[in-house]
């Protein structure tokens, strides 16, 4: 193929790759060609939103990238963020999303302290918590409070010599609530040194509760807390897996020691495009919360019971077996979250575009029946 047709198929790709909807789930809510709806799902706390569109060129630019490590695209991610958190390059470690992170927060503990054990309130996120387990580490689970927020004075009792991690997930998932960032900085100033904090704040741009901020700043002033945050969520970009810690120099220089695997340079380059487009993040962010506004207000007129949410999702009391509702909901064409221990009643739901938010809405009242 000449160098001219791969430019000219290249633009046509392209070009295609741009006007696609913005938000993909859009189609998901429209019969497909063999005539049946597909599924909706609203299952994985995913941003139906998207990329930016300054992310979604960077991505197709970013096919010129393909054959080289992404050593210099990192620094210059790095950069971005070290200057908007106000912290050093080396306090910014960027992950295969903040997953990766969360994991190597695992490896840390198990390979700093022989017979380690975490700390973690459950319901929670449960990637670093399982995969401490796995590593034979102990995990020691503490419930939530009756607002179903993490019960911090309970996790600081929870804390032995033995704790050397502990996880807070700020706004939590699957309850969606959050603790201020005044409470959580009195616990995390309250844990011994030897005890790294690690706070996921993948929703934390979601929130509006007042007094729900981020404590990146105590990085700075504590040794021993580590903040991490993703591009999967606000940013539309789960697929791309970019996530970062924000930590001390000398936690930072630890958990890079122990990083698995290399970032990707499309999702590090739709990244940095992402960072700066504040008009269409501002925008998600207010259809986000729109939209979770809305259902709470008609989860609230039928009587049901839920948690406060503060991320892309919302958590309630269906009042009757979730797997009932869970099967109705997918008979009317809807998947809905998973069952968490404790909770066996309530369904976690990911806020998708409008539409599909009301066409959630209009279904509740019919897979509620009977309850
Ligand atoms: C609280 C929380 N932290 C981390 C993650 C993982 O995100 P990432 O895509 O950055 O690995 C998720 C994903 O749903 C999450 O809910």
């Amino acid at each position: 193929m000449s160098a001219d047709l791969l430019t000219r198929r290249a633009a046509l790709i392209g070009a295609t790759a741009l006007l696609a909807p913005l938000a993909p789930n859009i189609l998901l809510g429209a019969p497909n060609p063999s005539g049946k709806t597909s599924l909706l799902k609203l299952d994985g706390n995913e941003n139906p939103y998207g990329p930016s569109p300054a992310a979604r060129q960077a991505i197709l630019a970013s096919v010129g990238e393909a054959p080289r490590y992404a050593d210099e695209t990192i620094a210059s991610l790095t950069n971005q963020l070290a200057a908007r958190e106000g912290v050093a390059p080396s306090q910014i470690v960027i992950g295969a999303g903040s997953g990766e992170l969360l994991k190597m927060a695992g490896i840390l503990a198990v390979t700093s302290l022989s017979g380690a054990e975490v700390v973690a309130s459950r319901p929670t996120y449960e990637e670093l918590p399982v995969f401490a387990q796995a590593l034979g580490l102990k995990v020691q689970w503490v419930a939530p409070d009756t607002d179903h927020r993490h019960d911090l004075s309970a996790m600081r009792a929870a804390i032995t010599p033995l704790t050397h991690l502990v996880y807070v997930c700020n706004p939590n998932n699957p309850t969606g609530t959050a603790v201020t960032r005044d409470a959580l900085e009195t616990f995390i100033r309250s844990v011994p040194v030897s005890c790294t904090i690690i706070v996921d704040e993948a929703y934390v741009d979601l929130a509006d509760q007042s007094g729900v901020a981020t404590v990146a700043a105590l990085v700075n002033q504590v040794p021993n807390v580590v903040v991490l945050r993703t591009f999967s969520k606000l940013h539309g970009l789960a697929g791309l897996r970019i996530g970062y810690a924000i930590a001390p120099a000398e936690l930072a220089q630890r958990l890079t020691a122990l990083s698995l695997t290399w970032p990707n340079s499309t999702g590090l380059a739709a990244a940095i495009a992402s960072f700066n487009d504040h008009s269409y993040l501002k925008a998600t962010r207010a259809a986000l919360t729109g939209d979770r506004a809305k259902v709470h207000a008609t989860l609230d007129r039928m009587g049901l019971h839920r948690a406060d949410a503060q991320g892309n999702f919302v958590f309630f009391d269906t009042g009757g077996p979730l797997k009932r509702f869970q099967d109705r909901m997918l008979a009317e064409g809807i998947k809905v979250g998973r069952h968490f221990d404790g909770y066996d009643t309530w369904a976690r739901v990911t806020i998708g575009l409008h539409q599909e938010v009301d066409r959630f809405l209009h279904t509740l009242p019919r897979a509620l029946s009977g309850n």
